[in-house]
């Protein structure tokens, strides 16, 4: 009786096996190495459950994200330092090299193709107004001639999505590119109009976009 129950449990095991690795075949290459290659452990599993204020990355612009990485790497992007002391982009800068340039084009084309994060409520919950002042000055301040409506439409490749991003990364990069910390790629095109708005307008308008669904 026993011996009969082992023997078709290894006849389920085998069958099942099989199975198993040709579902992780079928993924796209570019989840697997993501998945595989430690950039889940801080951007979360299939780019959409960054901890800490690490940014999602599912469904951002193809263009943007590989120059990001490649600015990364080649310590171009840096930004303020986080509680341990170091810039923030330096825990990314030590792992990229574990990929080549084909691989950081096919984790690249699979995040931009994956649909983007939802957005994170955000405790306490922001009031109707402080949504409606982020989205008038969304418009009233430029940053909607690049990024388009509500962050959804970026004027062109390069340039980022930024609808349901996670607050905490949009208000540090919105402070790192006007003081200069972050000093990137095409951070200069959008430097002056940063220096124009104060702490509460940053708040105003992260918050806002942080809860913009895409
Ligand atoms: C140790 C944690 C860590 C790992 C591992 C890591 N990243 Fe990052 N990554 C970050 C942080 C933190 C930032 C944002 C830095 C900042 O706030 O300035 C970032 C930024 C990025 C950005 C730019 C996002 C944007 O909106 O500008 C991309 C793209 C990215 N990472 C891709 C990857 C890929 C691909 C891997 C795997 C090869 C990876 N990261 C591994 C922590 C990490
Ligand atoms: C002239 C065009 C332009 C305007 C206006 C502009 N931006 Fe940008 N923004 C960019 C570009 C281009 C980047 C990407 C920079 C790079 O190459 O790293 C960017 C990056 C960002 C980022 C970082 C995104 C990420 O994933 O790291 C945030 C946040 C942002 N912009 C918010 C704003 C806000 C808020 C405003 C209005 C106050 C604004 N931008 C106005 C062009 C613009």
């Amino acid at each position: 009786m026993r011996l009969t129950y082992i023997i078709r449990l290894s006849i389920l095991l085998m069958a099942a096996t099989p199975l198993t690795s040709r579902a992780q075949d079928d993924s796209p290459p570019g989840q697997i190495l993501f998945n595989t290659k430690s950039c889940n452990a801080c951007h979360g599993k299939d780019g959409k459950k960054a901890i800490l204020a690490f940014p999602n990355l599912a469904g951002n612009d193809k263009t943007y994200l590989l120059t990001q990485v490649h600015e990364i790497r080649d310590g171009q992007r840096v930004g303020s330092n986080d509680d341990t002391g170091n810039p923030r982009t330096a825990g990314m800068k030590a792992v990229v090299h574990l990929l080549s340039e084909e691989e950081l084009g096919q984790v690249t084309d699979w995040l931009s193709s994956s649909p983007a994060a939802k957005p994170i409520a955000l405790d306490p919950p922001p009031s109707v107004e402080m949504l409606a002042k982020g989205k008038e000055l969304f418009a009233s301040k430029g940053c909607i001639a690049c990024h388009g409506e509500a962050g959804k439409k970026p004027l062109m490749p390069g340039y980022p999505f930024l609808a349901s991003q996670k607050k905490e990364y949009l208000m540090n990069q919105v402070n790192d590119i006007k003081s200069g910390a972050r000093s990137n790629g095409l951070t200069m095109v959008m430097k002056p109009i940063t220096e124009a708005l104060t702490a509460e307008e940053i708040d105003q308008i992260t918050t806002y976009l942080s809860q913009e669904p895409r």
